[in-house]
């Protein structure tokens, strides 16, 4: 085979005013930048801001409503993913694409099979490099291997060697790293540099601003669907690559003036929760939260809070006393306790959170299935709960192309700005936040962040449980910390520090 003489001043890929319109969304706006040749070139940009759109024009999977392609110097028009695989194009997806019950081989081999006299498939050439591809560029790979014995890691890498097998001198990595494990990524990344030294370009997509730093020669950022910058890693921090994707000053957790009132709004007295085996997984729980005040709960996982955050919703049994303002209310069933305003945003957003094959107005509902606008008298008021989702979508800058479409097709942040929406209406008094920026991009944490802190100015008592340090320490008025069900030390938000907390959840210190 013969390669192309490339000149490697010119860049590997440009692309020029690329626009893309989907129904209801700019998927792209008048994106350029430049790929130089032989660079690890890093598309960085929150959940939704455009990138994978961007990568399958690029790799002739759909079609731009305008601008110009370049590949080596030359205008591009694609067609197909074959188009873009002739111009020495591959692309390594998301989610990978691989036969689970064929062999490494096999799935190479599939769909670009070398033919012999143009009938038999030639596997012992298509072997044989194979083994030359895994070898030269460190891959590791057996080409006999089933893929379905193979981890995460090694499929990966098989997508990346299939990419090659193809002749590919240019690959895109959408989000190679989302499926990885640390020391995956360690791995991946040694093979890519192994793979540019070999003079291939490489587009990886992120949105994990650490990795990008380390692996990148180049990044663009793109954020709503055009780009905002071009930078090279040693002139940018993680946080100012965080403020161009996000577009603002990053917002941090902290809270400054304290809004706690006087009002007791929730109050906890000898919460117990036993197991089937009579073990108390929560353990003589007291505590008082005011109006205006954030109480949060900081523990090493699976010491008891998602059993403190389900007895308080009444959907655990539990002995001990809760008290919402003058109400004594252990004995209500949850939807009693959500009508008279607790708010919940439960720690499992999938599971609990929202029903994923409903459109987003039936999730409005969820919960609030009693409560206006939702219904008139027994009847669930169908435009009522459209307006008002309508509402949140804009209040909550939940970035969908409108109410109607399934709750599934939302990134992680953009669900949870719903649920935080629909949490809040409905003026609660009292609002349980799990995790609430839990697997969100920092966009959608500091929106989020920013909704928790005024309904707390507005005089909303809330319970926070979280395993994000900073995110409790920050936001909190009071920080408890609970171990093997008990409260076991109070500490001060306003002095103490991560690692000092982090060894309190642990129990050190605890004999003091
Ligand atoms: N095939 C499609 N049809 C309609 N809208 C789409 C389609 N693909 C992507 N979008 C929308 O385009 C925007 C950008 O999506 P995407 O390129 O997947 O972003 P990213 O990869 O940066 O998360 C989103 O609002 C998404 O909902
Ligand atoms: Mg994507």
């Amino acid at each position: 085979m013969e390669e192309a003489v490339i000149n490697t001043s010119t860049p590997a890929v440009e692309l020029e005013g690329i626009t893309k319109r989907f129904p209801g969304v700019v998927a792209n706006r008048d994106i350029s930048l430049a790929v130089n040749q032989g660079h690890v070139h890093a598309i960085v940009g929150e959940n939704g801001a455009g990138k994978s759109t961007l990568m399958k024009i690029l790799y002739g999977m759909q079609r731009p409503d305008e601008g110009e392609i370049r590949v080596n110097g030359k205008a591009a028009t694609f067609r197909s993913p074959g188009d873009a695989i002739a111009a020495s194009i591959g692309m390594v997806h998301q989610h990978f694409m691989l036969a689970d019950n064929l062999t490494v081989l096999e799935n190479v081999v599939l769909g670009s099979e070398p033919r012999k006299g143009g009938i038999a498939l030639d596997f012992g050439a298509a072997r044989k490099k194979i083994i030359q591809i895994s070898d030269s560029y460190g891959l590791g790979i057996d080409p006999d291997a089933t893929v379905e014995d193979l981890g995460v890691g090694a499929r990966q890498r098989v997508e990346i060697l299939k990419v090659l097998y193809r002749g590919a001198r240019i690959l895109i990595l959408d989000e190679p790293t989302a499926v990885l494990v640390p020391h995956e990524v360690e791995e991946l990344f040694a093979n890519l540099r192994v793979l540019v030294r070999e003079g291939l370009t490489i587009i990886f997509i992120s949105h994990k601003l650490d990795e990008v730093l380390s692996v990148a020669d180049a990044i663009t950022v793109i954020r709503r669907g055009t780009t905002v910058a071009s930078v090279v890693p040693k002139d940018v921090t993680a946080r100012q690559l965080a403020e161009l994707m996000v577009g603002s000053e990053l917002p941090s957790p902290e809270t400054r003036e304290s809004t706690v009132t006087d009002v007791v709004a929730l109050s906890v007295r000898g919460l117990t929760v036993h197991s089937p085996e009579g073990r108390r997984i929560v353990d003589a729980v007291d505590f008082d939260i005011r109006k205006g005040e954030v109480l949060g709960i900081a523990g090493v996982e699976g010491n008891g809070q998602a059993e403190l955050v389900e007895a308080i919703m009444g959907m655990r049994a539990a002995d001990g006393e809760i008290r919402l303002g003058e109400h004594d209310i252990s004995a209500w069933p949850t939807l009693r306790r959500r009508e008279a305003g607790i708010g919940y945003i439960p720690e499992d957003r999938h599971r609990q959170g929202l029903l994923l094959e409903a459109p987003l107005w039936e999730n409005r509902i969820l919960g609030h299935q009693t409560r206006r606008p939702n219904v008139r008298g027994f009847w669930i008021n169908r435009s009522g709960a459209r307006k008002d989702t309508q509402r949140i979508v804009e209040e909550y800058d939940v970035r969908t192309p409108g109410i109607d479409v399934d709750a599934s097709s939302l990134s992680g942040g953009n669900q949870q700005k719903l649920i935080i929406g629909r949490e809040m209406s409905g003026n609660p008094v009292f609002l349980i936040a799990s995790h609430p920026t839990r697997g969100v991009d920092v966009g959608a944490q500091a929106a989020i962040w920013d909704h928790l802190r005024a309904a707390r100015a507005a005089g909303l008592a809330v319970l926070l449980i979280s395993a994000d340090l900073d995110e409790l320490i920050g936001l909190s008025d009071t920080l408890k910390v609970i171990l093997r069900g008990r409260i076991v030390a109070d500490v001060n938000p306003l002095n103490v520090t991560p690692e000092q907390l982090g060894s309190a959840m642990t129990g050190a210190g605890e004999a003091a």
